[in-house]
């Protein structure tokens, strides 16, 4: 069924105002939080307003236009962008044309409650609505005020090209939306449901990028396991073979998946091809099965963790990374021992860890928030410091072998030194002089001489 977008104007603009739906010399800020799909939307975003003659500025300095583009995944996420809303009045002082707009998640969810509690904002536009951007801008630049919040079942933005500014990586949106409904989780309703690209066009992008010099691409979506292309029935494994041939030169990468349906043809296709990386997020959020039926998960913890065993047998150097929760509602330190205890034993290359934190809406919310924040803390300080310590000591292994790195540019603490990525995701440094005979986007080996819980850090050898 197909939902037409909607756009409820409040004070909609003045029709004599002079002010042309084109951004002719105007110029756009965009500023990005949260997940990679953001990013990729920021790009999808840029790309809409370029068309109508907006110019991009990497500085909210001499913008004519800035947009938050947001996330409402805790509501830390949403803490942040409410302080820098405070920060742009300044911006506004300054230059009282200028426009401010929410885009995103925390846009999708709070909707006109953030036209009404934040002064500063003119247009609210949650994550399916992008292509109305341009015309709530211009209302904006009026005098009015925009709202445009609807989800879609088919949007996909297939037709725009987004606009890369920079890099020899990019992300690539192969599905939006989420059916899963974990208990804690805003996101089915700030992405609303589940639809794919078409395979042809993802493969046809891959190809573009490659063209345009780009060295990697991730192939993004909430939970790209559901992806299906409607005209030839292709699962997710298909579109990442199907990549992965097209384009033999290039990385690829993926992300998330879940590992309800971490299928073992989705194994097998990454084992199959030297240009997907062996890398695996695969977030498992807690390690008691309690609790993971609380959070709906679908999953047990033996399923998971024959999932990582049929990883390692197929792949033995295949890196992973998890997400974790602390203190979910009724959590004991019977369950939080668990999680300690399933990390242990996976021994992950990385997590990503996060005190859990109520969302309306959701069914968690009705469960109460019953785990006291000192608890949650503590719990969260836990795992994180296992987690440091066994992915520092999975790093130190690494000494002595070389790693194969994907030249990104200089390192960001040392300019003497330059980063690249390997294969399975980890950060590795290398000197960098005038002699260096290695560029942005090569691939080089690296003799690994020390290293951190985060970090790689060797000697450029020859190829
Ligand atoms: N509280 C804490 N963490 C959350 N995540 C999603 N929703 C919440 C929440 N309400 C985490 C999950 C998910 C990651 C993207 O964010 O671990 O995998
Ligand atoms: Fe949220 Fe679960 Fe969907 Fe991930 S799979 S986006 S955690 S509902």
């Amino acid at each position: 069924m197909l939902d037409l977008p909607v756009i409820q104007d409040r004070d909609s603009a003045p029709a004599a105002t002079g002010i042309e739906h084109t951004g002719a010399g105007r110029k756009l800020y965009v500023e990005t939080y949260g997940c990679q799909m953001n990013l990729n939307d920021s790009e999808i975003v840029q790309a809409i307003m370029n068309e109508e003659g907006y110019a991009h500025t990497t500085t909210p300095d001499d913008a004519d236009v800035i947009l938050l583009n947001t996330c409402a995944i805790r509501d830390n996420a949403e803490r942040r962008i409410r302080e820098r809303l405070k920060h742009l009045r300044y911006y506004k002082k300054r230059k009282s044309s200028l426009v401010v707009g929410i885009l995103g998640c925390m846009a999708e969810r709070l909707r006109q409650r953030l036209l009404d509690q934040e002064q500063l904002v003119d247009l609210v536009v949650g994550p399916d609505e992008y292509r109305r951007v341009p015309a709530l801008v211009a209302d904006a630049a009026g005098g009015g005020k925009g709202i445009a919040v609807q989800l879609s079942r088919v949007e996909t933005y297939d037709d725009i090209v987004p606009l890369r500014t920079e890099g020899i990586s990019a992300w690539v949106s192969v599905m939006r939306g989420c059916d899963k409904f974990c208990t804690f989780c805003v996101v089915p309703w700030t992405r609303g449901r589940e639809r794919s690209r078409a395979l042809t066009s993802v493969v046809e992008e891959a190809g573009r990028l490659w063209d345009d010099g780009f060295k990697e691409l991730t192939l993004l979506g909430q939970n790209v396991n559901s992806y299906k292309d409607e005209a030839s029935a292709a699962d997710f494994p298909d579109l990442l073979a199907a990549c992965a041939a097209a384009v033999p030169g290039m990385r690829i990468r993926y992300t998330t998946s879940h590992p309800y349906d971490m299928s073992d043809k989705l194994i097998e296709t990454m084992a199959a091809y030297d240009n997907i990386c062996k890398y695996i997020h695969l977030p498992v959020q807690s390690g008691s099965d309690r609790i993971l039926g609380l959070m709906n998960r679908k999953y047990s913890v033996e399923h998971y963790l024959e999932r990582m065993a049929k990883i390692k047998e197929l792949m033995p150097g295949c890196a992973l990374s998890t997400d974790i929760i602390t203190g979910f509602p009724t959590e004991t330190e019977e369950d939080h021992r668990m999680t300690m205890e399933l990390m242990a034993q996976v021994r992950y290359d990385g997590a990503f860890m996060f005190k859990y934190s109520p969302r309306e809406r959701t069914r968690a919310w009705k469960m109460g928030d019953d785990v006291p924040d000192e608890i949650k803390t503590r719990r969260l300080n836990e795992v994180i410091a296992q987690q440091q310590e066994i992915a520092a000591e999975i790093n130190q292994q690494a000494i002595g072998s070389t790693e194969v790195a994907l030249v990104e540019g200089p390192s960001k603490r040392n300019p003497a030194e330059w980063q690249g990525r390997s294969d399975t995701n980890k950060v590795v440094i290398f000197p960098h002089n005038e002699q260096s005979d290695y560029v942005v986007g090569d691939t080089i080996r690296v003799r690994i001489e020390r290293s951190t819980s985060a970090t790689l850090f060797g000697e450029v050898v020859a190829a």
